[in-house]
C-alpha cells in the first residue's frame, strides 16, 4: 500500500475542468493521494485553470505566488509540496509559466493528466523538491479516456464527459487551441462509465462536452440501429434506459448541431429535463458572422420555436458576448431583441475580452471598456428581470427537486428543480429527489416547502 498523502485541487472554469478535477484525483488515488480541504498542508497542490475570459493567467500566477508560500515552508519543516498546473493555461503557455515560476513541479495540459502519476515520479526524481517544470500539455485527446479509472465515487448528481474540443473556430474563442481537435468517446464507454455512476448513487447524469450536441461516438458493437457512429440523441435514449437513471441533462451545445433527431428527443425522452444550455452570443447578424458562428439570429429563433414545439415547457438559458470588435449601437440593439423575442430563464454575460492568438483579437475597432460594461449593465438587467419572472411563475407549483448539497445554514438542503433552478428547504433531504411547494422566488433562487407526507414516501 501507497503511504496516505493529502492532495488539494483548485477548479477554475467550466464542469469540464470540475470533472477533470475528479479525475485527476482519481488517478492520483492509487499513489496514495487523498483529497483535502486547503492547501497550507497538502503534499500536492493542483490548479487546474481556465483560459477562457480576462486575465486568467496572471490570476494563476499571483495564486501560485501564495502557494509557493505554503511550499517554502514545508520545505523549512523537511517536507515537499508538488506544485501542479492543470487545464487551458497550462495548454496554451506551459512554457511561461516553467520559465515565469519555476518552482512549479508539473506543467499539464487537459489532455495529458492521465500521465500524471509518472509525471510526480518524475518531478520526484528530478528536483528534490524544488521544482523543475515537468511539462507535458501533448494533444490528441483519444488515449486519455482509455487510460483513465472509472470514478471513484459520484454524488447524486454526476458529470459525464463524452466530447472534448471544438472545431467550430468562434473568432474571440480559446477552446480550439486549448482543448485541441473535437473528439468523441465511443459510446459503450460512456454507457459503461454512466451504470457505474448509477451503481455508486448517482441519480441525474449531466454528460459534457465544449460541443455537446456534436457529439458522434462509435456506436456499441451490436448496438441498436446500422450506423457506425450515434449522435447525442441517439446516446442520450440509450442513457435513459439505463436503470436508476432518473434525470439526464447534456451542455453545452451549439445552435448548429441542433439537428432534428435531439429536438425531437426533448418531447420523447421523460428522463430529459426541460432545459437548455444553448449560447447565441448576440443577436447581431452582422456580429454573429464576425464571431463566425456560421447561423444567424432568426436560426436561433426558429430553432427555440422547434425545441418549444417539442417539450412546450423547456427552459432557456444562454451566454452572452457584449462589445465584440466592431459592436454598434444598432449590434446591441438587436441582441437586446433577440432576448425579449425568446424569453430566458437564466443566463451568462459577459464583456468581450481579446484572447492573444484568436482572430478577434487582431480586429480593429474594439469597443471601448465604458461602452461595453454599458451593454453589459443594460443587458444583465434585461435578462435579470426575465429570470425573477420565471421563478415567479412557479410560486405555489409543487415540483420534484433533487437535493444534491446542503445548504448554508444548518438543517437546509440545496437542489434543483427539473429546470434547473437552485431551490433551498429545511429538511434533511440530500440525495433524494422529493416534491416541493414553492413558496419563494427570488432573484437567483426559490424557498421550497417539502410535502410532509410525499417526502416521507420517497424518504421509506
Ligand atoms: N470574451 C468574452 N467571453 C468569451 N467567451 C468565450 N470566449 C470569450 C471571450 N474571448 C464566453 C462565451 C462562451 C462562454 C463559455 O464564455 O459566451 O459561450
Ligand atoms: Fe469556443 Fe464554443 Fe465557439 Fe467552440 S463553439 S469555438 S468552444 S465558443
Amino acid at each position: 500500500m501507497s503511504q496516505r498523502k493529502k492532495l488539494f485541487i483548485r477548479t477554475y472554469g467550466c464542469q469540464m475542468n470540475v470533472y477533470d478535477s475528479a479525475r485527476m484525483a482519481d488517478v492520483l488515488a492509487p499513489l496514495g493521494y487523498e483529497a483535502c480541504s486547503a492547501p497550507d498542508d497538502a503534499d500536492m497542490v493542483i490548479v487546474n485553470t481556465c483560459h477562457i475570459r480576462e486575465k486568467a493567467s496572471e490570476k494563476v500566477f499571483s495564486e501560485l505566488g501564495r502557494l509557493r508560500e505554503h511550499k517554502d515552508a514545508k520545505a523549512t519543516r523537511g517536507e515537499r509540496m508538488v506544485l501542479a498546473v492543470a487545464g487551458c493555461v497550462a495548454q496554451a503557455e506551459g512554457a511561461e509559466i516553467v520559465s515565469r515560476a519555476p518552482y512549479v513541479d508539473i506543467v499539464v495540459g487537459p489532455q495529458a493528466y492521465h500521465r500524471l502519476p509518472e509525471m510526480v515520479a518524475r518531478a520526484a526524481r528530478a528536483s528534490g523538491g524544488k521544482g523543475q517544470g515537468v511539462l507535458d500539455t501533448e494533444f490528441p485527446v483519444e488515449p486519455k479516456f482509455d487510460s483513465l479509472p472509472l470514478p471513484s465515487h459520484a454524488g447524486p448528481s454526476a458529470f459525464l464527459s463524452i466530447q472534448e474540443g471544438c472545431d467550430k473556430f468562434c473568432t474571440f474563442c480559446v477552446v480550439p487551441y486549448t482543448r485541441g481537435a473535437e473528439f468523441s468517446r465511443p459510446a459503450a464507454d460512456i454507457l459503461r462509465e454512466a451504470r457505474h455512476l448509477v451503481g455508486g448513487g448517482a441519480v441525474e447524469i449531466t454528460v459534457l462536452g465544449q460541443n455537446v450536441n456534436a457529439y458522434h461516438g462509435a456506436a456499441p458493437e451490436g448496438g441498436a440501429g446500422r450506423a457506425e457512429n450515434w449522435g447525442l440523441a441517439q446516446l442520450l435514449h440509450a442513457l435513459a434506459g439505463i436503470d436508476g437513471v432518473r434525470r439526464l441533462r447534456y451542455t453545452t451545445s451549439h445552435p448548429r448541431d441542433m439537428d432534428e433527431d435531439l429536438i425531437r428527443a426533448h418531447g420523447e425522452i421523460d428522463s430529459l429535463m426541460p432545459f437548455l444550455h444553448l449560447p447565441v452570443q448576440s443577436g447581431s447578424d452582422r456580429i454573429l458572422d464576425a464571431m463566425n458562428r456560421q447561423h444567424t439570429a432568426d436560426d436561433y429563433r426558429r430553432i427555440v420555436d422547434r425545441l418549444r414545439a417539442a417539450r412546450p415547457d423547456i427552459a432557456l438559458s444562454s451566454d452572452f458576448i457584449v462589445g465584440f470588435p466592431g459592436e454598434s449601437d444598432a449590434d446591441f440593439a438587436a441582441t437586446l431583441q433577440l432576448v425579449r423575442d425568446v424569453g430566458f430563464a437564466q443566463a451568462f454575460s459577459f464583456k468581450y475580452s481579446a484572447r492573444p492568438g484568436t482572430p478577434a483579437a487582431m480586429l480593429e475597432r474594439q469597443v471601448p471598456q465604458p461602452a461595453m460594461e454599458e451593454r453589459l449593465a443594460q443587458l444583465q438587467a434585461l435578462l435579470g428581470e426575465q429570470q425573477l419572472a420565471f421563478n415567479r411563475s412557479k410560486l405555489g407549483l409543487t415540483m420534484d427537486v433533487l437535493f444534491d448539497r446542503d445548504g448554508r445554514k444548518p438543517g437546509q438542503a440545496l437542489g434543483k428543480t427539473p429546470y434547473l433552478q437552485s431551490v433551498f428547504v429545511t429538511g434533511n433531504l440530500r440525495g433524494q429527489i422529493a416534491p416541493v411547494r414553492i413558496a419563494g422566488a427570488y432573484g437567483v433562487s426559490l424557498a421550497g416547502e417539502v410535502l410532509q407526507e410525499t417526502a416521507l414516501a420517497v424518504a421509506s
